[in-house]
């Protein structure tokens, strides 16, 4: 195999770097006033071993996520939240900060890194399921309203 089919998960240090990423990542959403509400505070851990095991496996490292949550089907599993492009952008901003980090850290490639913050960018936006659409004359929008 050449390094350029390596995945990502083989340049960082494995599950820690993931596990460093998503505690840094919900630290942000629980100060987030747009955020926080969505989330179970009582199960903070569950979500970010969720969280955790899905990008571990998005990109390239074992596929826990699929055998504890089966296929991700992330729009579904995200159709109780009311996701505008409010909360796209606030997900986003905790996201990059806590890639951010890594990489100024020394511990994120810069090509990876680009690839991390692309790739959030389209997950994020395939995320929202509210507003944000063409209204049509008697006020409904076209489809995916909540
Ligand atoms: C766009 C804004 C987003 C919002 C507001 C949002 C919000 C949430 C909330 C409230 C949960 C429930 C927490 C839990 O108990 O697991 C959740 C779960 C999850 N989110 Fe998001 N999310 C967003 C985008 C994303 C994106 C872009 C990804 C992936 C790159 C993602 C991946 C996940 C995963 C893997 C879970 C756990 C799914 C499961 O197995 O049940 N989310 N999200």
């Amino acid at each position: 195999m050449t390094e350029a089919q390596q995945p990502l998960f083989d340049r960082v240090d494995g599950v820690a770097f993931f596990e460093r990423v998503v505690d840094a990542f919900y630290e942000g959403v629980m100060t987030d006033p747009v955020l926080a509400p969505l989330y179970e505070v009582e199960d903070l851990d569950g979500a970010r071993h969720r969280l955790t095991l899905f990008l571990v496996q998005y990109w390239g490292g074992p596929s826990t996520y699929n055998d504890e949550r089966g296929h991700p089907r992330l729009r579904m599993r995200h159709s109780p939240y009311r996701i505008s492009t409010l909360e796209r952008d606030r997900w986003l901003v905790h996201m990059n900060a806590a890639v951010d980090a890594e990489q100024h850290a020394g511990r994120l490639e810069a090509a990876d890194h680009a690839a991390m913050r692309a790739y959030f960018v389209t997950a994020a936006d395939h995320m929202i399921n509210s507003g944000g659409l063409a209204m049509r004359g008697d006020g409904t929008s076209s489809h995916l309203e909540p």
